[in-house]
């Protein structure tokens, strides 16, 4: 098979198109033929080497962790799934080596969810990893009825979920920080935009009135974002981060790590189908086009998601 690889670390042009033997099917596996994979910030960290002390990589690697696609075969004690399931799933495993940027991957039946007929290929391939993460850390954080929310980096592909999630879960008001280009793009998620920057804090304040506080901080951004939200959340119980689990851990702000979870995609996924909750993709590149996505990625400033296609 024909798969984007990396035989060492480094930048965005380490990678490139290669053949690969097809992946092996284990007893509990399902071998799907990739027709989108979603580009995660991620996958620019896996490549670069960033993530060996969490998990063990192995070369030649396979970058991607979200795909949609077509089952083609299913391994002895699957019985869930047959060929030609339309299927979609966040595909982390506990080794990094056969990701998603491939012709074909294998992977634990139990990640897999079903993809909606009225869900097309790509917007289900941008969805698993940022959805799961945007409603794992809400869910982290209690994040429900009634709760005034701040959302950090809300255009982006986590935040831009989060947004409308938060609002599913009966948010009150959701606030989420853009550059102003974006502004227009969050308020049609359901958030009040504000601008990020040293003025953000007194910029909350006025939108929530009261005390200037908010129930709930989503930190998708880290950095100077982290230390407003220390100042902007009434409980550090009630802000987590999804960039800084150090951070987290030495301020008591609770950390957010997104865990493959089927039954959850499967819930987002119907969302989308029902069309309540929309998936923004700014761009789609060819498989073959993996190291350009990357350096858009690795630009800062997508809005919504970036999608590979097989
Ligand atoms: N812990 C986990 O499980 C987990 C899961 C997913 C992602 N992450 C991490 O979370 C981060 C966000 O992921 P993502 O997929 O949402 O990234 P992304 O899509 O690349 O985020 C891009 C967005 O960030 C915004 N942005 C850039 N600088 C900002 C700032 N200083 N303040 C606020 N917003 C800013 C940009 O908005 P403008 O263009 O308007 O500036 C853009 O829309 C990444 O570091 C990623 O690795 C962690």
């Amino acid at each position: 098979m024909k798969a984007i690889a990396v035989t060492r670390f480094g930048d965005a042009d380490v990678m490139s198109l290669q053949e690969l033997p097809d992946p092996l099917l284990g007893p509990d596996q399902v071998l799907v033929e990739v027709r989108a994979a979603g580009v995660n910030p991620v996958d620019a960290k896996v490549r670069a080497g960033y993530l060996r002390g969490l998990m063990p990589h192995h070369t030649p690697l396979i970058p991607g962790w979200d795909v949609a696609g077509v089952v083609r075969a299913v391994g002895t004690g699957v019985q869930d799934w047959r060929p030609g399931d339309e299927v979609l799933a966040y595909a982390r495993k506990d080794h990094v080596q056969f990701g998603t940027y491939a012709e074909l991957v294998s992977l634990p039946d139990r990640l897999v969810a079903r993809k909606p007929s009225t869900v097309d290929f790509v917007t289900a391939a941008a969805l698993p990893l940022a959805g799961l993460t945007a409603l794992q850390s809400l869910r982290a954080v209690h994040a429900g009825q009634g709760d005034v929310v701040l959302v950090h980096a809300a255009a982006g592909g986590v935040g831009h979920l989060q947004v409308q999630i938060a609002r599913e879960l009966g948010a009150a008001q959701v606030i989420g920080t853009a550059s102003p280009r974006n502004h227009e793009f969050v308020r049609s998620l359901g958030a009040e935009p504000v601008a990020y920057g040293d003025a953000l804090v007194d910029a909350v304040a006025e939108l929530v009135g009261g005390d200037g506080r908010v129930d709930v901080v989503i930190d998708n951004a880290g950095g100077l974002a982290f230390d407003q939200s220390l100042r902007l959340v009434r409980d550090r119980a009630r802000m987590t981060s999804i960039v800084d689990g150090q951070r987290a851990l030495e301020n008591g702000v609770i950390n957010t790590w997104a865990r493959p979870n089927a039954e959850q995609v499967q819930w987002l996924a119907d969302l989308v189908a029902a069309g309540s909750l929309h998936v923004e993709v700014q761009q789609t590149f060819p498989l073959a086009e993996a190291v350009k996505a990357h350096k858009l990625l690795e630009g800062g400033h997508v809005r919504g998601k970036v999608v590979l296609t097989v």
